[in-house]
């Protein structure tokens, strides 16, 4: 068993996190920590009286974890990752790692031993559906060149939901969708087709004036492999497009929803669906968790996804967001 805390008890630390942690075999869960006391008492409530609850990381570290778990805004995310990793403890922290390049050249300060112990929240590149789409392209399934078309939209604008609304705003304050959505697809891209993705352009759009930063934008990108790759992210506007990502190839077309993971293979030789059991946040919490255990443990000394993945993700990511809007 190792010890965790988890800091962070938002949406998606609450929602996702925590369940995670708690499913977990191989974790004890020792503190949880947020400023909000409505988020601390509503994490309170879902675990024993034995978890430590807190308002700040440093009593999360009071309870003696092994790990902390960062699901905090990325805004923070640095300087509490920095600070847990210097007070020797292993550390998830969500993606995207910083705001901007700028902001994550703090990591750069970090010991090799330090960097060694930290893992980023890229939840689904774990996902088997990745694994398998990988196979496809790596056995030359759909043929050579791809043609990549990335459509995530995510995140409606809900009008009865003040809350949502506010959270989603504050977010889109600190970067347009491709900083935030970026962060996962810009992986799953270079995990699938290897790096030297380079951005050839890039557009943005505001749909409604006092939104604090375009909520709609996208760019054309080449790979050295030859690909040619189109992503669109989206928030906030009352109904949204369908969330996909195509690969079309020669010699064959492989779909994978965005929301469900759920996989096509249409080639000359038919069509077939894959798809995994479970939900998808459930399996991919749960495959991030026993990777970060098995860090901890020792099992292995290379965290997965690393620091790198999630630098060479936010520089992508931030090259769109300032491509777009300058364009
Ligand atoms: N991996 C994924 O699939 C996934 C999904 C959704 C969100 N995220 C990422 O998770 C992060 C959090 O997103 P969210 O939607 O849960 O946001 P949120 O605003 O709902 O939650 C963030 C929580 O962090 C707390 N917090 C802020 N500063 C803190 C500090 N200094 N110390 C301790 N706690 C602090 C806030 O009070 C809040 O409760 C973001 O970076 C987001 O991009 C990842």
């Amino acid at each position: 068993m190792v010890s965790v805390a988890l800091v962070g008890l938002g949406d998606i630390g609450r929602g996702a996190h925590l369940p995670a942690l708690l499913r977990s075999p191989g974790v004890r869960l020792v503190a949880v920590a947020d400023p909000v006391a409505a988020h601390r008492s509503a994490a309170a409530s879902l675990v024993s009286d034995k978890v430590a609850v807190g308002s700040s990381l440093d009593d999360a570290l009071a309870a003696g974890p092994d790990g902390v778990v960062l699901a905090t805004p990325p805004w923070a995310t640095p300087e509490l990752a920095i600070a847990a990793l210097r007070a020797g403890r292993f550390v998830l922290a969500e993606k995207p790692v910083a705001t901007s390049v700028a902001a994550a050249s703090v990591y750069l300060g970090l010991t090799d031993d330090e960097r060694a112990r930290l893992q980023i929240g890229l939840t689904y590149r774990h996902d088997p559906a990745i694994a398998r789409l990988k196979s496809w392209i790596d056995d030359g399934v759909l043929g050579g060149q791809l043609l990549v078309r990335a459509h995530v939209y995510d995140e409606a604008r809900m009008a009865g939901d003040a809350e949502h609304l506010e959270r989603m705003r504050r977010t889109l304050a600190h970067g347009t969708p491709v900083v935030h959505e970026g962060a996962h697809v810009f992986d799953w891209l270079a995990h699938l087709l290897g790096p030297g993705l380079a951005v050839d352009d890039a557009w943005a759009l505001r749909t409604d004036d006092d939104l604090p930063a375009p909520n709609l934008t996208g760019a054309r990108l080449s790979h050295p492999g030859g690909h040619q790759v189109l992503v669109e992210f989206g928030w906030l506007t009352d109904a949204l497009p369908r969330c996909e990502l195509t690969f079309l190839g020669p010699r064959g077309l492989a779909t994978l929803d965005g929301a469900t993971f759920a996989l096509r293979l249409s080639t000359a030789a038919g069509s077939e669906n894959v798809e995994f059991p479970g939900d998808r946040s459930t399996r991919d919490f749960d495959l991030q968790v026993d990777r970060f255990t098995a860090l901890i443990r020792g099992d292995t000394d290379r965290p997965d996804p690393d620091l790198a993945a999630g630098l060479a993700a936010l520089a992508l990511a931030e090259q769109v967001a300032e491509q777009g809007v300058t364009a």
